[in-house]
């Protein structure tokens, strides 16, 4: 599929006037071909941030920010989190169609089998200090795969490193934790299911049995799947800029994690968990909490809240919310992570009908109730990032292998506005 034609414009400038192709997509959003902009006329365009630039044309989600609509392959969020498993999603963004049964089994079955790391992987965590932040360890283990297998150029290599990728980051997630706790690492299970797997790995140890809520392992699943993709965000975008020059998959999705970890993005939900519980060391004052974020002055900003394309509620906040208060009732942390829900609650009762909020359509985001929901199962705020780039991996593998399969592909390479100094002389 890709876009059809939908007229033209026409840009006047200079005394000139030249006609450029504009093409619509499936869902009606229309957008300028400027591909022959800078040989037609000799200008670019200029869009620092890229709120209103394409980057491709893409089949793998659709979202519609004025109306709050997420689809991954036109199936909408709430269906997928209500009916299915994270990896039929993770097979549904890559191979672009929900697996059959027998299809299903075959990929689960990869994965499990795919989820033990390479003995000498070991000596990788124990030269981490234990006090890193497990972002840069998860970030610097993926691109450290590529040292394991090598680079996929056939097809089945590329869906065997898929399926390693997928698999191998669970366990190198929890192995990254189990290395901050000094605590031996936990073995992967073949017997459990992925989110079941991942949390036994995080939380057992080998001197007693661990039974894993299968209510939380349920909860887990639906956090990656809320997770799973976002078109051309910041670190999807990262990911196919770095496997636009041809750079091998670990590469790309080692450098989509590290754009991820920054606080404007992924790293956010390891910031409003800081944010409430700041806010409950305080006095509990959500509203004065709100008068600072709304101060020009005050670098304060209401984590969780405000999307570049969200303007109204991100449906994927919608569905957390309540799964929130299942699992916060379910562990019982109905004490302080009770309190930090109520405040949370509170600054989104506060927000709704606040100028400030309501004209800039700051609504709460992905990351708003998933790090309360993370902290009530016991994961460390600093690993927040972490399953955050879990619930993304198939999302960003999709992204790139579309990329790397379009016909147009090239090597992504902005141009710029020079303002620095003319020609001058020593
Ligand atoms: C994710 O792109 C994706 O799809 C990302 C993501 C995904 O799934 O991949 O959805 C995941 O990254 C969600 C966002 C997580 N980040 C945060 O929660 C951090 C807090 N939010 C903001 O920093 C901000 O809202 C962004 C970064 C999310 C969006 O920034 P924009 O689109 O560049 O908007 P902006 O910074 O230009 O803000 C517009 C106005 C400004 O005020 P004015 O200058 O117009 O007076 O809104 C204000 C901002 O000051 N504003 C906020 C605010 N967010 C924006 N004021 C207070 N608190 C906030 N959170």
């Amino acid at each position: 599929m890709s876009a059809k034609s939908a007229g033209e414009a026409t840009l006047q400038y200079d005394g000139k006037s030249i006609s450029l192709p504009v093409v619509e997509g499936t869902e009606g959003e229309r957008g300028i071909d400027v591909s022959r902009l800078r040989s037609d006329t000799g200008l670019i365009t200029l869009d620092p941030g890229y709120g209103n630039t394409g980057s491709c044309e893409s089949a793998v989600t659709f979202i519609d920010g004025e109306k709050g609509i997420l689809r991954y392959r036109g199936y909408p969020i709430e269906e997928l989190a209500e009916k299915s498993t994270f990896l039929e999603v993770a097979y549904l963004l890559i191979r672009g169609e929900l697996p059959s049964k027998a299809e299903f089994a075959e990929f689960d079955n990869e994965v499990t089998l795919h989820t033990m790391l390479h003995e000498d992987f070991k000596k990788f965590f124990s030269a981490m200090p234990k006090s890193a932040h497990p972002m840069p360890v998860t970030a610097a283990a993926v691109a450290a795969l590529a040292t394991f297998y090598p680079e996929p150029d056939t097809e089945e290599m590329l869906q065997r490193a898929v399926v390693r990728l997928i698999a191998k980051y669970s366990t190198l997630a929890a192995f990254a934790y189990k290395h901050s706790l000094g605590q031996p690492f936990m073995y992967p299970r073949n017997s459990l299911d992925y989110a079941s797997n991942f949390l036994h790995m995080m939380f057992a140890v080998p001197c007693e049995e661990y039974q894993v809520d299968p209510v939380i392992a349920r909860a887990l699943d639906l956090l990656l799947i809320l997770h799973a993709d976002h078109e051309q965000n910041c670190s999807t975008s990262t990911v196919r800029m770095v496997g636009s020059s041809r750079a091998p998959l670990f590469a790309s999705i080692s450098a989509g994690i590290s754009a991820l970890w920054g606080s404007l993005h992924g790293g956010a939900n390891q910031r409003v968990i800081e944010m409430l519980e700041q806010i409950q060391a305080e006095d509990g004052s959500a509203d004065r909490f709100l008068e600072r974020a709304k101060d020009k002055n005050d670098t304060t900003r209401l984590m969780g809240f405000g999307h570049r394309v969200y303007k109204s509620y991100d449906p994927r906040a919608a569905i957390l919310k309540k799964a929130c208060a299942d699992v916060v009732d379910r562990t019982g942390a109905n004490g302080d992570i009770g309190q930090l829900l109520e405040i949370a609650m509170r600054l989104e009762e506060v927000t709704l009908r606040d100028d400030y909020f309501v004209e800039r359509r700051l609504y709460p985001n992905v990351d708003f109730y998933s790090g309360v929901i993370y902290k009530a199962m016991g994961i460390p705020v600093n690993m927040f990032t972490v399953m955050f780039a879990m619930g993304r991996l198939p999302g960003w593998i999709a992204q790139w292998i579309e990329m790397r399969r379009d016909p147009a592909f090239r090597i992504g390479r902005p141009r710029q506005i020079y303002v620095g100094e003319t020609e001058r002389h020593l």
